[in-house]
């Protein structure tokens, strides 16, 4: 990672990066001078440093209010003792209002400045999310939830058929379309089948359908336990990812949760598809008891980036997701038995850098997503933060003898809430106050 030092980020009117350039560049004096007169010209205060937004790619909005409880359950126990039932609540369009709202301020508190969300079953309160997002200012990609199979969803917190799931679907792309119309586009919808296990046949192949007709984003979740594992083996007789792929599931603007129990195969599949995974290591320490093999998947050529899936995992923080799977990948890649001799303990493969997790958090996130943002070069959008060193409030701290790749690596570890000083989407800054 080299930071670039006393740079200038020229943007147009839409918030599209026109230029990135340092002083010994020869138009910078140039640009600044033009942005100067135009009275157009924001510098940072000192010791704030500029990074790009943070992409979660995972998220469940409506499970906002369960954040930090109700994680004494496995995964198919936890659906229906707790998350249904919550998600169910959000049919009360005025509930939905108030926590919308505070959820899409906090994630952009955060800095998380792109969020995408599986919404829950109703239309109405995924548009409520959707004007929240456009409220605040957040990029997002929201999906209403399909999932219509009797066996595995209750009767309370279900699509009634097959053909009333992808007529909503169908209805929620419509609104986000008439939403924004005329402008630039900020919130855009996903296909959103559950998972396999809550989804009908007749359903995965009509939602299938409906990716290659409009060619929406698609989010599931993939392979994340060992239930789901053996759950669509049992039915499908193949894996989740190839039974995604069989329904037309698996495409290029494609986000698969978790995918721990991918195989080999898998992951050449999603690769080959140009789909990708939103790992998500601090929810995998509940529900899948596994680390996603972050390196094997980097290394086959996967898009990968993070996900918090709030609430199964219980901090908004994108931040900490990053440390999180750093954490976790230096835990697997290593092992934890203190039993076994050093050499049988883990996996034996690299882990995960510091650099590695914050292009993950970034632009590795951009780019699984299919959104032009994560990086500061031309042509992205500028969705930006800006970090302050030195507040008693924030762990960030810098001292004289850092060096540009010390300040990088203390930020990425040690920055918190306290520490984003400034938030911009589209180029325009946000009040998180
Ligand atoms: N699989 C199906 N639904 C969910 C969910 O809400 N959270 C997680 N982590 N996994 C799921
Ligand atoms: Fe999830």
């Amino acid at each position: 990672m080299t930071p670039l030092i006393n740079c200038a980020i020229g943007i147009d009117d839409n918030g599209t990066i026109l230029s990135v350039t340092t002083p010994d560049d020869p138009d910078h004096a140039g640009i600044l001078s033009d942005a100067r007169l135009a009275d157009r010209l924001q510098q940072m205060p000192s010791h704030t440093y500029l990074i790009p937004g943070l992409v979660d790619l995972h998220i469940h909005a409506p499970q906002w209010p369960q954040l930090g409880k109700a994680l004494d359950a496995p995964l198919e126990e936890w659906l229906l003792k707790y998350t249904f039932p919550l998600e169910a609540k959000f049919s009360d369009i005025g509930f939905a209002t108030e926590v919308y709202d505070d959820l899409v301020a906090t994630l952009l508190a955060h800095g998380t400045t792109t969020a995408v969300y599986f919404g829950s079953v109703d239309l109405e309160p995924n548009v409520v999310l959707a004007k929240a997002c456009l409220k605040h200012g957040q990029r997002a990609i929201i999906g209403k939830v399909a999932m219509d199979h009797p066996e595995t969803c209750p009767d309370y917190y279900r699509d009634a058929t097959p053909d009333d799931a992808i007529s909503l679907t169908r209805a929620f792309i419509q609104t986000l379309a008439e939403l924004q119309a005329g402008g630039q586009l900020l919130v855009h919808p996903a296909i959103t089948p559950r998972f396999v296990p809550s989804c009908t046949d007749a359903l995965l192949e009509g939602l299938g359908d409906l990716a290659r007709q409009t060619g929406c984003h698609v989010q599931t979740h993939c392979a994340e336990s060992d239930w789901e594992v053996a759950h669509v083996k049992e039915r499908f007789g193949k894996t989740d990812a190839e039974t995604l792929a069989q329904f037309g599931l698996m495409t290029n603007k494609t986000i698969l949760a978790h995918s721990n129990f991918v195989t080999d195969g898998d992951m050449d599949s999603i690769a080959l598809h140009g789909s990708a995974v939103a790992h998500c290591p601090l929810s995998n320490a509940y529900f899948a008891n596994a680390v996603f093999p972050a390196r094997r998947a980097l290394d086959r050529g996967l898009k990968v980036g993070l996900g918090t899936d709030i609430s199964g995992g219980f901090s908004p923080s994108l931040f900490e997701t990053a440390r999180t799977a750093l954490v976790a990948s230096r835990c697997a890649c290593s092992g934890t038995n203190p039993n076994l001799p050093q050499v049988e303990r883990g996996t034996g493969e690299d882990a995960l850098t510091t650099t590695e997790v914050f292009w993950l958090a970034t632009k590795g996130g951009a780019e699984a997503c299919a959104l032009p943002v994560g990086a500061f070069e031309t042509g992205r959008q500028f969705d930006a933060l800006g970090v302050r060193a030195g507040d008693v409030t924030s762990g960030f701290r810098v001292h004289a003898s850092d060096s540009h790749q010390d300040i990088f690596e203390k930020l990425v570890l040690t920055a918190n809430v306290a520490s984003l000083s400034h938030v911009w989407v589209d180029g325009v800054q946000i009040d998180t106050a």
